[in-house]
């Protein structure tokens, strides 16, 4: 399958015969692996007789190789998959089955991508990135205090450095881009954080998607959209994972508090008017700042009040 992708990637026409010839199969065998392309991954394709077959959009491939060489160098393992439920589904799977962190697990699209609170990720297939990193910490609670926080400055950092400089952070888990959703965190944990735990970070960028196949019921944008070019995947997953690992190294090194001004400066939402739902309550209040642990500190009436958890959403209040 990836070596008829790999083929169409051009952009160009290709006949029946000559992908027939290229791949050593039949023609009606190509006709199937298209179909298969078309309803199993949702690839488009524009079929014009006498010229054959082209992508209705370029797409660009994940390279394995080129991946696996990158994450080796910074010490990390590799599991490259065409499709998954979800990659931090797979990687606590992993983890369970006793395979040895720090790896990633990076899939061409999810079935069930996951965002916090059971929401659903909208993941097509070839265009985005899925990516998780599974790590193991040991330290107790304080080697996480702040942690997601600082993934979201790697992220925002590796997109700046492939070209969407209006990018910055929205807490907890939430990078945007001139106003619109561009990428979202998902950090899970299993075992005891007092003691030694591990934890999966998942991360979801929009890379190429210029149309979404589900409906996304918030502003987005993707990487493509702000540059206005077709992005290489394996650039990108080779700039994120050289800043992840700086900044994750910098957390252990530094802890939160080290990068708390850093992350400040790039909080989208400082000094806005907005609403913090924590479940059963909704709080109105003026956005400012983060604490030494990277919870949110709101001004609520006058006074300052701080909150932290899994379960917080924070929405500007003329939207909310
Ligand atoms: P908050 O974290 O403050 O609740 P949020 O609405 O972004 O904000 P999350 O749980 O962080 O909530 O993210 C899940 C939400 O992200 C989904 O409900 C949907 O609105 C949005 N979403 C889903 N897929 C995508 C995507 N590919 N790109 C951008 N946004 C998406
Ligand atoms: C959010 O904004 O709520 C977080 C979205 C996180 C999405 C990523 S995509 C890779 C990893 N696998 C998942 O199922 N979710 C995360």
């Amino acid at each position: 399958m990836n070596r008829l992708l790999e083929i169409l990637q051009d952009g160009r026409f290709h006949s029946g015969q000559e992908l027939g010839a290229l791949l050593g199969i039949s023609r009606s065998a190509v006709w199937k692996h298209l179909q298969r392309l078309e309803l199993a991954l949702g690839i488009q394709l524009y079929k014009v007789p006498g010229r054959g077959y082209r992508l209705a959009e370029s797409i660009s491939l994940l390279d394995i190789e080129s991946s696996t060489a990158v994450l080796n160098q910074l010490g990390w393992g590799l599991k490259a998959m065409d499709s998954t439920d979800s990659t931090n589904a797979e990687a606590l799977r992993m983890l369970l089955a006793g395979v040895r962190a720090p790896f990633v697990v990076l899939a061409d699209a999810q079935s069930s991508g996951r965002g916090r609170r059971g929401r659903t990720w909208v993941s097509p297939p070839a265009q985005n990135l899925y990516y998780t990193l599974a790590l193991t910490i040991s330290g107790g609670p304080q080697r996480l205090a702040g942690l997601s926080l600082v993934v979201g400055l790697a992220v925002m950092e590796a997109l700046r450095k492939i070209g969407v400089e209006q990018s910055g952070v929205k807490w907890p888990n939430d990078i945007y881009a001139n106003g619109k959703k561009i990428a979202g965190i998902l950090m899970e944990l299993t075992g005891d954080p007092a003691d030694l735990c591990h934890v999966v970070i998942g991360i979801g960028i929009n890379v190429n998607m210029t149309a979404s196949p589900g409906e996304i019921e918030q502003a987005w944008t993707s990487v493509r959209n702000e540059t206005s070019v077709l992005v290489d995947r394996n650039e990108l997953v080779r700039v994120l994972s050289h800043s992840l690992h700086h900044y994750l190294r910098r957390h252990a090194e530094e802890g939160f508090v080290g990068l708390r001004s850093e992350w400040e400066a790039s909080n989208i939402w400082h000094a806005q008017h907005c609403c913090l739902s924590t479940g059963s309550q909704q709080v109105k209040g003026v956005v400012l700042g983060v604490d030494n642990q990277g919870a949110l500190r709101l001004g609520v009436d006058g006074h300052e009040k701080c909150f932290s958890g899994g379960e917080l959403s924070l929405r500007l209040e003329d939207d909310s």
